[in-house]
């Protein structure tokens, strides 16, 4: 057994399964895009509910909803009451997000805008306690200083390398 297989045995036995919601969304996200592989998966959505449970975040934001996987994992960690808004600037992959979301029953809690994070961000009212940014890794700063300096909405910031390797950055009030 590899150091890998080992690493994800033991996140598995840690409760980190997925639903049949998510299967079947990650199935056919294989089966529609070009790109699958941009999904989060379980092992991140679920390190995303838990920081927003650990958090306690009642309003996040998400750059980069893609089919909606990472946005449905962190939905379901938000209270009752909390909102999710997700931007994504492709308006081709909306009708597999919408309809999962849906499916999920989380249509009242996710707030889904197409359009370019750069210029939505700006427009949107209110604190968010948590940023997933997950879009254009060449926006990344851009995306935070917007997000955090050009509103005074989040800070402080905290780092988090997940094991795709790529920076994903959360930002806690
Ligand atoms: C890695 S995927 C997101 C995956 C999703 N968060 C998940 O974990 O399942 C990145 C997404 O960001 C979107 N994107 C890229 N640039 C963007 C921008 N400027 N504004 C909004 N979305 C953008 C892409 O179209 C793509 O769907």
């Amino acid at each position: 057994m590899s150091t890998e297989d080992i690493r994800f045995e033991y996140i598995e036995n840690f409760g980190c399964v997925e639903d049949d919601l998510l299967r079947a969304l990650e199935r056919e996200t294989a089966l529609t895009q070009i790109h699958p592989k941009m999904l989060s998966g379980c092992y991140q959505g679920h390190l995303l509910a838990m920081l927003i449970k650990m958090c306690k975040a009642k309003r996040v934001l998400e750059i980069g909803t893609y089919a909606g996987y990472s946005a449905i994992c962190m939905a379901r960690a938000l209270p009752a009451d909390g909102q999710l808004v997700t931007i994504e600037i492709n308006d081709e992959i909306e009708w597999l997000s919408s309809k999962y979301f849906e499916k999920a029953g989380l249509q009242d809690k996710i707030v889904p805008i197409v359009g370019d994070a750069s210029e939505v961000i700006p427009t949107l009212d209110g604190r968010f306690d948590l940023i997933f940014i997950d879009g254009d890794k060449t926006e990344y700063i851009s995306y935070f200083e917007e997000a955090t300096y050009a509103s005074k909405r989040l800070f402080p910031l905290c780092p988090v390398q997940l094991p795709s390797g790529y920076y994903y950055t959360f930002s806690f009030k």
